[in-house]
């Protein structure tokens, strides 16, 4: 087994593979009765984020009971703001928080240590590397400038990104300036990723589907396209999935604008626009996450509309968002075998 027959590798290089290959966003979690042991076992989110045994635990646990096509390492986006010296902290039943950055903090951010603080996490992938199964792929990732900045700015997370919307529209300059830092460190934070191990990267814009189409192609394309540039000059190799959650019919120029390998799509894409974006290469989706909580007829009905819809162009099955804690593990073993065509 060499990497080059990892399944996602090939859908990546633009074949279609037939049952196509299956991991899903945030597959180690919360909905795993594994995960919450070590979660208390760590204590801190940020912990075990950092504590190579167990993020390397934490990232094989779906491998083992599920044996998807690929492992996402066991990280947050957040650490990039963590390495920035925001002050990120999870508060339990609050989520992310960190001290909300203002216009003239931006020129004064130390990005001097930031891949000295992110050492654990490559220590991770390079563990993972060499447990993972062969034939498993080990995705990278990081988040988009755009999403990161937003949780930066409000200091924590909100419903339409109302705070870093006004900040862009009043510092426009400073705005600018921090895309443009996040863009770089986030460059080279994948490019470690992927010297350490990591098949390919996938960079997560949650919070795409807020901006207009003006700013959509400032703050979402832009950035991605020059972390990708620049992530391409020094690794041309590299392969790249991107996620602009909620950007509609803007993903029609999405991947030529910013240049991804793949494009991720989120549930509310129609099936048909999802196929004609997989004329122009790979697609990865986008299974409505709900359809994992409810089970049963709705979980099948979905998956059989995606198959049926998606197969015969280069496809990665994913959900169109992350797994929720309320998912049955039970209802993810379905749907892995309905993918692969396999009896349950
Ligand atoms: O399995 C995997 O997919 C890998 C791990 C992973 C996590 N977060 C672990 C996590 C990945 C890829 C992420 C990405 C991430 N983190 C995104 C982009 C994808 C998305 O979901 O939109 C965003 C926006 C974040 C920021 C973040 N991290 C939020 C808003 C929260 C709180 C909400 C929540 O689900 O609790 C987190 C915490 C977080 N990140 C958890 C996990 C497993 C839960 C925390 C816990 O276990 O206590």
């Amino acid at each position: 087994m060499t990497e080059n027959s990892r399944k996602i590798l090939k859908v990546l290089r633009g074949e279609t593979v037939s049952p196509p290959p299956v991991w899903l966003m945030r597959q180690a979690g919360r909905y795993l009765p594994e995960y919450r042991k070590v979660r208390a076992a760590a204590g801190s989110f940020l912990d075990l984020c950092y504590t190579p045994d167990f993020a390397v635990e934490v990232t094989l646990q779906p491998i083992r009971r599920y044996g998807f096509d690929a492992a996402i390492l066991f990280s947050d986006i957040l650490v990039i703001p963590d390495a920035l010296k925001r002050n990120v902290r999870f508060e339990e039943g609050h989520g992310p928080r960190m001290d909300p950055i203002a216009a003239e903090d931006i020129a004064g951010l130390d990005t001097l240590d930031v891949l000295d603080h992110l050492k654990p996490v490559f220590e991770t992938v390079q563990r993972l590397r060499i447990e993972l199964p062969a034939e498993t792929a080990l995705l990278g990732f990081c988040g988009a400038p755009w999403t990161v900045a937003t949780y930066m700015i409000a200091g924590h997370g909100t419903p339409d990104q109302a705070p870093a919307r006004l900040f862009a529209y009043k510092h426009p300059k400073e705005f600018e300036r921090l895309l443009a830092t996040l863009a770089e460190i986030s460059a080279d934070y994948l490019v470690a990723q992927i010297d350490a191990g990591a098949d390919a990267v996938q960079i997560f814009d949650s919070w795409a589907g807020v901006l207009g189409e003006t700013e959509f192609q400032r703050y979402a394309v832009e950035p991605v396209r020059r972390m990708i540039e620049s992530v391409r000059a020094r690794r041309p190799q590299a392969r790249i999935i991107a996620f602009a959650k909620g950007a509609g019919v803007l993903l029609k120029s999405y991947r030529q604008g910013t240049g991804a390998d793949a494009i991720g799509l989120d549930w509310s894409v129609p099936l048909s626009f999802a196929a004609e974006l997989q004329k122009d290469g790979p697609i990865q989706g986008n299974l409505d996450p709900m359809r994992v909580v409810a089970g049963s007829k709705a979980l099948e009905d979905g998956i059989d509309a995606v198959l049926q819809a998606l197969t015969n162009g280069p496809l990665i099955f994913n959900l169109g968002h992350g797994i929720t804690p309320q998912a049955d593990p039970e209802n993810v073993s379905r749907l892995v075998a309905r993918v692969r065509g396999q009896a349950t």
